[in-house]
């Protein structure tokens, strides 16, 4: 049996991947670079630097900016998406996610956090989350970001596991990417459009139940 699950939290326990998207959609109008929902894809679970980098490939920029203004316009979007996320509460997790993390506290499977996001422990203490999880990885303790493997080896080793012991739930290419070179085994959210069908993939968070990580795990551990 998994010993431990490793969450992604934008666009797997809330919402606030789509923040991203329109706080790198605001940053991207202000010089001049058009960003829509199919490029969106290649920011999920990416790291703020490597964001703003892959943008200004896309709007062709990538030497246009300084070491100095780079930061500033990495801070100036993380100013705009920490002005979207204050409204944030415990009616915005997903459908769910708040059974599925008392059932996996009730086995006493360990829950860890595999975000990228430097705002995840002011996001899981808005949703009332915070108490449900036994380890955070901090994004800032690793070289590498998604998709790496590291932030969710980091997840699994601050909760006492290896990754391999652990199921890691993802909405993002990267991230997939990432738990799989990790050793974990990955449940996609999503569309197989955006996530291949390569991996197990639920369309929504109400269809990650119990049962159905147990079964995942069975079925590749036959
Ligand atoms: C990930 C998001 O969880 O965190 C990315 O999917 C985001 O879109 C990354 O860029 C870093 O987040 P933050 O809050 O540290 O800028
Ligand atoms: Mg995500």
């Amino acid at each position: 049996m998994f010993k431990g699950v490793l969450f992604d939290l934008d666009g797997v326990l809330t919402d606030t991947a789509e923040y991203h998207y329109q706080a790198w959609q605001r940053l991207g109008k202000e010089i001049g670079i058009t960003i829509d929902r199919a490029f969106n894809e290649e920011l999920k679970g990416v790291s703020r630097e490597d964001s703003l980098k892959l943008l200004l490939a896309h709007g062709g920029r990538t030497n246009a900016f300084d070491s100095e203004q780079f930061a500033e316009l990495a801070q100036r979007k993380n100013e705009y998406y920490v002005e979207m996320i204050q409204q944030v509460g415990p009616k915005d997790v997903y459908p769910g996610i708040l059974d599925l993390l008392k059932h996996l506290k009730k086995e006493e499977i360990k829950i860890s956090l595999a975000s990228a996001s430097k705002n995840g422990p002011f996001l899981l203490e808005k949703m009332a989350l915070m108490s449900y999880f036994d380890g955070i990885a901090d994004p800032a303790e690793v070289a590498k970001g998604k998709p790496d493997p590291e932030i969710f080896q980091l997840a699994a080793e601050k909760v006492g596991l290896t990754a391999a012991e652990c199921i890691g739930i993802e909405d993002a290419k990267a991230g997939i990417q990432a738990i799989l070179a990790s050793g974990a085994l990955p449940i996609g959210v999503g569309r197989p459009a955006d996530l291949g069908t390569d991996i197990v993939l639920v369309a929504s968070t109400k269809e990650l139940t119990i049962e159905l990580l147990t079964s995942v795990w069975q079925t590749a551990n036959k």
